[in-house]
């Protein structure tokens, strides 16, 4: 449609930066041409922004001609992807059976304690976002938390309340 020829005359274009629109069109030609590789473009987007931004999903559908329904089913469908913003440190714990049996319920009542958010939320000083995730695959450290890339098992009540003390007073001393 002519109407939408003219990109800074259209809805997207007010709603999606010209350095954003690069970064994408460098993700997209990435996989020009290869069949069955939307979810490949979504991790690269979240890797890129560390959730999938509405607006960038909509361009993606407008550069790829892919149906927006279709992005959107494949952005809900899988767990590793997140629609809303995360916070610094993304606190995945597991409620997996192993963990659940060994109190991952007494976990995430501390870190409510402790942070004040639950299941979904992030942190107002967009530190910490929690999310309750399934097994991680270490039940033998049950109960265990993920803090981004680091690996927390044994956990008490106690001492994940430290741990996320300890990431707070560093997060302090670096912006200090
Ligand atoms: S159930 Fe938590 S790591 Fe497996």
């Amino acid at each position: 449609m002519s109407c939408c020829q003219g990109k800074e005359n259209s809805g997207i274009a007010k709603e999606i930066l010209q350095e954003d629109q690069d970064k994408i069109n460098k993700i997209l030609s990435k996989y020009e041409g290869k069949k069955g590789s939307l979810i490949s473009i979504l991790q690269d987007i979240q890797e890129e922004y560390n959730y999938l931004p509405i607006e960038t999903l909509n361009y993606i559908s407008q550069e790829t001609g892919t149906k927006p329904a279709k992005i959107h089913g494949v952005a809900t469908f899988y767990t590793q992807f997140r629609l809303k913003p995360v916070g610094e440190n993304l606190i995945m714990l597991c409620q997996g059976t192993a963990c659940h049996v060994n109190g991952s319920k007494n976990i995430e009542e501390a870190i409510y304690e402790e942070l004040k958010i639950k299941d979904g939320e992030t942190t107002e000083d967009n530190l910490f976002t929690l999310i309750n995730v399934a097994c991680l695959g270490c039940c033998s450290l049950s109960p265990v938390m993920m803090i981004n890339d680091e690996t927390y098992g044994n956990l008490t009540p106690e001492n994940a309340k430290e741990i996320l003390k300890e990431i707070k007073d560093k997060q302090l001393t670096k912006g200090a």
